[in-house]
């Protein structure tokens, strides 16, 4: 029979390299709570006309990479191609914008776009991203934007540049909109993309054909049509990540791929990765909740790409942590019975524990408790168990000390209490 295959374009991670995933993922998780986000766990399908109305007809996400299908009551359901929709619609739909505010939330897991697979473009890719919903004042903004920079330094990135732009306020776009809808009017378009344009004439700057891309170099910039609010946030936004030492460009070419941005928008851009350099990004939405039906509040967040920012770490040579994962592993001489008593015993006090099975030879047991990157191991044969004592030996420098089998739970759990002051 011929083997089955994982559906075309989807990244999959498992040992040894879904450890770089968790490292990464709960390296962002752990930036975001320490800035007082609170997990938010959404479904992963939703309405479909939630996507469409919230991310926006006009962009490619919604137009061709949807996973769209009808459900068994005729019902029709999205995989879940972003995260912000759906942390809008459950922020109205269980009043927690009636609240404490801003609401902040980060949320992780699978997301779904039907793209031409590619190196760092996936079908099914990981997120962590984070939201602060219902206050408008631009220091919320440099929040947000600092929490996903700490997380890359914390991971060791360094080759990566921040890119702002401001896409302004309702004003700043009607007047702007105005004047590149009269500049695309100037432009020979095929009848799909003046379609498209004129739903949303920005999307225009998503093509990726030359002959648009040069079209468009002499087109109006949105950000000189900035009204005086618009500018003085995105100064404020600009001067605080200055005063927070946090690097930025301001690109005035931005597009994002969705539509609902407005005022502060963001890439975190990565040099080592070629085309899919995108490593995360994000902004300010200040329709987008009561579009979908809830109080006309602000918010702002981002999505970052872990796949991509693993191949980024991968591509700066980068570690994924060095703490070992076991504290112990046992290598049974003989049946694994006893071994695997004690294992139980031991996780029960908290230490973390692997074993050896079946009648492994002493040599190939301690090959697994080398591979295993356990910081200590022990051998339990007839021996020990006469003399109630084992050696406990620590991996790294070949040390060993001599531990009663009651005594171990408590040298262990002392051992790997003080294991961090050490290394
Ligand atoms: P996005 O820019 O569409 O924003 O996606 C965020 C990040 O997800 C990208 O920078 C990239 O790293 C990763 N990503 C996107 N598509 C793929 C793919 N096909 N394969 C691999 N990685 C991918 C959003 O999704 C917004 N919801 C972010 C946001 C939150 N804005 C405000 N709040």
């Amino acid at each position: 029979m011929a083997k089955f295959q994982a559906p075309k374009g989807v990244s999959e991670y498992f040992p040894d390299n879904s450890r770089a995933f968790e490292y990464v993922r709960e390296t962002i998780i752990a930036c975001a709570k320490s800035s007082g986000f609170a997990l938010m766990e959404l479904p992963i399908f939703e309405d479909t006309e939630l996507f469409a109305r919230g991310v926006g007809e006009s962009t490619d996400v919604v137009r061709k990479e949807m996973y769209t299908f009808e459900d068994r009551g005729g019902r029709s359901i999205t995989l879940r191609p972003e995260g912000t929709a759906g942390v809008m619609r459950s922020t109205i739909e269980h009043n927690l914008d009636r609240g404490q505010l801003p609401v902040k939330v980060y949320y992780s897991g699978p997301f779904f776009r039907a793209e031409r697979p590619q190196a760092g473009r996936y079908r099914q890719f990981y997120q962590v991203g984070i939201e602060a919903i219902g206050l408008s004042d631009p220091l919320i903004d440099v929040e947000v934007i600092a929490v996903a920079h700490r997380a890359f330094q914390e991971l060791g990135l360094k080759q990566y540049r921040l890119e702002i732009t401001s896409l302004g306020d309702a004003i700043t776009r009607a007047n702007y909109l105005k004047e590149l809808r009269a500049f695309i009017s100037t432009l020979e378009l095929d009848e799909e993309t003046r379609a498209r344009a004129e739903i949303n004439p920005l999307r225009l700057f998503d093509d990726k054909r030359s002959e648009i891309k040069s079209a468009l170099t002499n087109a109006p910039i949105l950000m000189d049509y900035l009204t005086p609010e618009s500018a003085a946030d995105f100064r404020t936004v600009c001067e605080t990540l200055s005063e927070l030492g946090i690097d930025y460009q301001v690109n005035n070419r931005m597009v994002r791929g969705l539509d609902y941005y407005t005022g502060t928008a963001f890439e975190f851009v990565h040099e080592g990765l070629g085309a899919q350099s995108g490593i995360g990004g994000g902004g300010r939405y200040d329709g987008l909740m009561e579009q979908l039906g809830g109080a006309k509040l602000s918010g702002i967040g981002f999505g970052l790409g872990i796949d991509r920012i693993i191949l980024a770490c991968q591509a700066e040579g980068v570690g994924f942590g060095s703490e070992p994962e076991l504290d112990l592993f046992i290598v049974p001489l003989g049946t694994s019975t006893q071994a695997l008593v004690l294992a139980e015993q031991l996780r029960a006090r908290g230490v973390r524990v692997d074993l050896a099975y079946g009648d492994k030879s002493l040599k190939g047991g301690m090959k697994a408790a080398d591979k295993s990157g356990a910081r200590f191991s022990i051998v339990l044969g007839d021996e020990e168990f006469k003399n109630q004592e084992v050696s406990l030996k620590e991996m790294a420098t070949g040390e060993v000390q001599s531990v009663t089998l009651s005594a171990l739970a408590n040298r262990l759990v002392e051992l790997t209490a003080t294991f961090g002051e050490h290394s």
